[in-house]
């Protein structure tokens, strides 16, 4: 099992080309699943958990085009799906296999998705998306930790009114796609507005579909009866960003992001300045961060879009340990996302769990250490500690970070980290 063995201390300098959202290019490549005519996308992250899609999409007989190096395009074409089945190996890897689910129920009537089960920061039912497929007109039942959904004598899905008791990516997502080809409209209330949702969506209107009001919390769909092909570029993943800007702050170095979008990390950048950090937006696609010696505790609180992003509250939690005060961190999103606390309390931090709130005091000084990773944001969170922490520190498990970040390593070493995976 791979791991990253990092020596921290080193100021990070230099520029770091930002890849294509995880998040936006696996609903994007479900997406697919909706015409018989091939999609191509671009921009995609060289990421495990796009393999993984790639997989999962050719078990369904999906023809699924990619070069022969990791792909940064694919094509894929569902011109038939022999079985619209998500099997139970593949989806306990990748929760958002679930996204198949609507895209197949809607094109071919019929779909049998394993239940993704929890995961290491929760129990992430899918009982949202399940009642929404519902109101859509399919018959939805679960058994042997299987998920089918059907339509009507595999007819079409009706449009439905569908107001969300709890806002979720994947939820909306999963009825976006459904909806556009189900009869009639589609009203969407509650729905989330994160940008990958509006990636989505614009992927979709390229397809043929009739969406208004994408990245608002009401979203209208007009059913078609079927889509074509298009070509669409993904947009650049702003939790990666994200979290290179707290590598640049917590390093007092200076890093250049390109290829990324300012305009959907408002919540982190403002936050991230209110404890001192200096980030400049140099340009349409640019941000420019650099590190200052003291950094000012500030309290943070995650929230659905266009709010702070759960998925950067490990990252930020690391940068609390390094601000003078106390930093109270309320997690709201989901019911046990502080996994990395007690991995960074090992290296020095001072930080206590209360329930859905961490409370961090700092500034403490961070000692090297083998720490374990546990899900995707909170290794990420591991590696931005060695970055800091004085001497070594070996990250166990990386095989998180592979399935969401592109050549952290790399990426990283070119602007100056001692870091290196070793076996
Ligand atoms: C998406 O997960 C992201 N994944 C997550 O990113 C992200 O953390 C999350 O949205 C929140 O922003 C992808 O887009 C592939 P939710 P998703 O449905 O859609 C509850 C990463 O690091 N809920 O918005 O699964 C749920 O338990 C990953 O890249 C229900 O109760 O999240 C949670 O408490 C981690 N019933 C809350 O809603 C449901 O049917 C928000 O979940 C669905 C969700």
């Amino acid at each position: 099992m791979d791991k990253f063995l990092i020596r921290g201390g080193a100021r990070l300098e230099g520029e770091i080309r930002i890849s294509g959202a995880k998040n936006a290019a696996l609903p994007a490549m479900a997406a697919a699943l909706l015409t018989d005519q091939p999609v191509h996308l671009e921009n995609i992250p060289r990421v495990r958990d796009i393999i993984t899609m790639g997989k999962l999409l050719a078990h369904m007989a999906a023809h699924v085009e990619a070069p022969e190096l990791p792909p940064d395009r694919v094509t894929i074409r569902a011109e038939t799906v022999s079985h619209a089945e998500a099997p139970y190996e593949l989806v306990k890897t990748m929760r958002a296999s679930v996204l198949t689910l609507g895209p197949l129920v809607a094109r071919f009537g019929y779909a049998r998705v394993s239940l993704p089960g929890g995961c290491a920061i929760g129990a992430r039912p899918i009982d949202l998306h399940l009642k929404a497929l519902e109101k859509l007109g399919a018959s939805v039942r679960t058994e042997h930790g299987y998920v089918e959904a059907r339509t009507p004598n595999s007819g079409r899905l009706r449009g439905a009114h569908i107001l969300f008791d709890k806002i979720t990516v994947t939820g909306t997502e999963n009825v976006l796609m459904a909806a556009t080809l189900a009869e009639g409209e589609t009203w969407i209330e509650n729905a989330a507005r994160e940008p990958e949702v509006v990636d989505l969506a614009t992927l979709l209107v390229k397809m043929g579909a009739q969406i208004e009001g994408a990245g608002s919390s009401e979203i209208r769909v007009r059913g078609v009866s079927a889509l074509h092909g298009a070509r669409h570029t993904i947009i650049p993943d702003r939790i990666e960003a994200g979290t290179y800007l707290v590598a640049g702050a917590l390093t007092g170095g200076e890093l250049r992001l390109t290829a990324c979008e300012p305009a959907h990390l408002t919540a982190v950048v403002d936050k991230l300045r209110d404890t001192g950090v200096e980030i400049r937006c140099e340009g349409p696609h640019c941000l420019r961060v650099r590190g200052q010696p003291q950094l000012r505790a500030c309290d943070l609180k995650t929230e659905e879009y266009p709010g702070f992003p759960t998925d950067m509250q490990a990252q930020y939690m690391v940068l609390a340990t390094q601000a003078e005060g106390s930093t109270v961190i309320t997690e709201t999103i989901f019911e046990n996302r502080f996994l990395h606390a007690p991995e960074l309390v090992r290296m020095g931090a001072n930080i206590t769990l209360e329930g859905r709130q961490a409370v961090v005091r700092g500034p403490t000084a961070l000692s090297g250490a083998k720490v374990i990773a546990s899900d995707l944001r909170a290794s990420a969170s591991l590696v931005l500690a060695g970055l800091v922490a004085s001497g070594e520190t070996i990250v166990d498990r990386v095989y998180h970070l592979d399935r969401g970040y592109e050549q952290l390593a790399e990426k990283l070493s070119a602007v100056g980290a001692r870091i290196q995976r070793v076996r």
